[in-house]
């Protein structure tokens, strides 16, 4: 018979960390020197493919909030930024000289750190210096990530001027108790004068991240920032639980371990949340995204074409990922690429005149195809054997096994498999990160550097 979901079990039976999966293998298992090995494949596949998308890693913020696992460093003086602007002008140059031709970005991310620190005049030679690489039109998506408390007279000009066609904004929590927890303070008002400003400036799409789980977090707190996040209307939000790993991140030890929710709060948080957004008109995208019918985003998940990458979910459909600045994460059909992740070695890099690829991996056949299941729960819930014998040939009959197995031994009301799909139950779509995981064969291998899997 059909086990029956009962959340608070698969709580209290999964309380391990799981990879979030924006990429497979996640990028633990990068090994050293991977990069520099698929260099010369990643170039010649950049020379012959329609369109690229690039990202750009900013690791720079004149504040550091204690929850913060992105990569970056605090300054006070912006000495370093422009420094560093010219660092990355120099690496474009590098991919100018490398490249046989000039390919069309299709989509261009700047994220961090916080890429509105950059000056007006950084954003110019910056913007120059990928013209001259790449083919930027109208179509080209251009999205930076905003710091609400970065943003002076003549910032958002600069940001248009650069062509930024999508905003994605920091909130977290509007609650000045919880603000105080996490060293962010962050007025609502600033944050909607931010909003307002830009649509009036022509940006049409904006998006806002939210957390859960974050340090004296209650849920009354939370479903105060929630209203508020809504009354703003952004096109999209992004609902993440917030990843506690001070044996990664040291900053994040200033969060004392009593102040957090625990596993049950915190799914408690995330559902709540999610209703309250979804009940506002937004449609829910795979495990933590949210978009207005209308927004690219909900219309490509209706059309399957949702797809998932380092900046959690996309309508992007370029194969290639080229990654400018240091730890920035690359990806072709063949493998995946990580740029040197300090800051320093990476300048001393790009100076000596060399690509800064360091960590990497080449993909074998078994991790294509893993990784497209994997790719496919975290956007659909569900995978269809026949297309998976489509792409991957003969060769997916073990993985067909492998699921028919585990949704035979499935006791917890997770999935199941019917008419040739796997699927996972929608009550437990919030659980897609441990059904993946049964998917995952390198997940033995490093059991103890993730975040909470809910
Ligand atoms: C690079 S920041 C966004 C831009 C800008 N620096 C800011 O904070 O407004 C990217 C996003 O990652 C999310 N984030 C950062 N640290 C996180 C953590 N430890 N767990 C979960 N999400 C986190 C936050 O929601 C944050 O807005
Ligand atoms: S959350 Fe944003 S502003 Fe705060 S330290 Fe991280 S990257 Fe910087």
């Amino acid at each position: 018979m059909k086990a029956v979901l009962n959340p608070e079990a698969v709580l209290a039976k999964y309380p391990q960390s799981l990879p979030r999966y924006t990429s497979y293998p996640p990028a633990n298992h990068f090994q050293m020197q991977g990069g520099l090995a698929l260099r010369e494949d990643f170039t010649a596949a950049v020379n012959v493919a329609p369109a690229i998308s690039a990202y750009i890693h900013i690791p720079y913020c004149d504040r550091l909030c204690w929850f913060c696992g992105c990569h970056t460093k605090q300054t006070l003086r912006y000495d370093p930024v422009h420094t560093y602007v010219t660092a990355l002008i120099r690496e474009i140059g590098l991919w100018q000289q490398k490249l046989s031709r000039r390919p069309r970005l299709s989509r261009l991310h700047l994220g961090g750190g916080s890429p509105s620190l950059l000056q007006p005049d950084d954003l110019k030679r910056l913007r120059s210096a990928l013209d001259a690489t790449f083919e930027i039109d109208g179509g080209t998506e251009v999205s930076l990530e905003l710091d609400p408390s970065d943003v002076r007279d003549g910032s958002i000009q600069g940001f248009v001027d650069f062509g930024m066609t999508r905003a994605s904004i920091g909130v977290q929590d509007f609650d000045p108790v919880v603000q105080e927890a996490i060293n962010r303070p962050q007025g609502y008002d600033v944050t909607r004068s931010l909003v307002v400003a830009l649509r009036a400036a022509g940006i049409k799409s904006i998006n806002i991240d939210a957390l859960y789980g974050l340090p004296l977090q209650t849920m009354e707190r939370l479903q105060k920032t929630i209203t508020q996040v809504i009354e703003i209307a952004p096109d999209r939000i992004a609902l993440f639980g917030y990843a506690h790993v001070p044996w990664i991140k040291p900053h994040q030890k200033m969060i004392r371990d009593e102040d957090l929710p625990d596993t049950r709060q915190r799914f408690a948080q995330s559902r709540t949340a999610a209703q309250m957004i979804t009940d506002a008109g937004y449609e829910a995208l795979g495990i933590d995204h949210f978009a207005l019918p209308t927004d690219n985003l909900a219309i490509a998940a209706n059309e399957g074409r949702l797809n998932r990458n380092f900046q959690g979910y996309t309508d992007d459909e370029a194969d290639i990922l080229l990654p400018l600045g240091p730890s920035s994460i690359g990806r072709f059909a063949d493998g995946y690429v990580q740029n040197e992740p300090a800051t320093g070695q990476y300048i001393a890099k790009v100076e000596a005149g060399q690509i800064p690829f360091t960590r990497g991996i080449a993909l074998t056949a078994d991790d294509k195809m893993r990784g497209w299941v994997i790719e496919r729960l975290m956007c659909d819930y569900a995978f269809g054997f026949s297309e998976l014998a489509e792409r991957f040939g003969p060769r997916s009959q073990g993985l067909v096994e492998l699921a028919e197995r585990i949704a035979h031994e499935d006791r917890d009301g997770l999935c199941e498999v019917s008419d040739g799909l796997f699927k996972i139950e929608p009550g437990a779509w919030p659980f897609a990160r441990i059904v993946a995981a049964r998917f995952d064969a390198w997940l033995e291998l490093a059991p103890r550097q993730y975040s909470k899997a809910v």
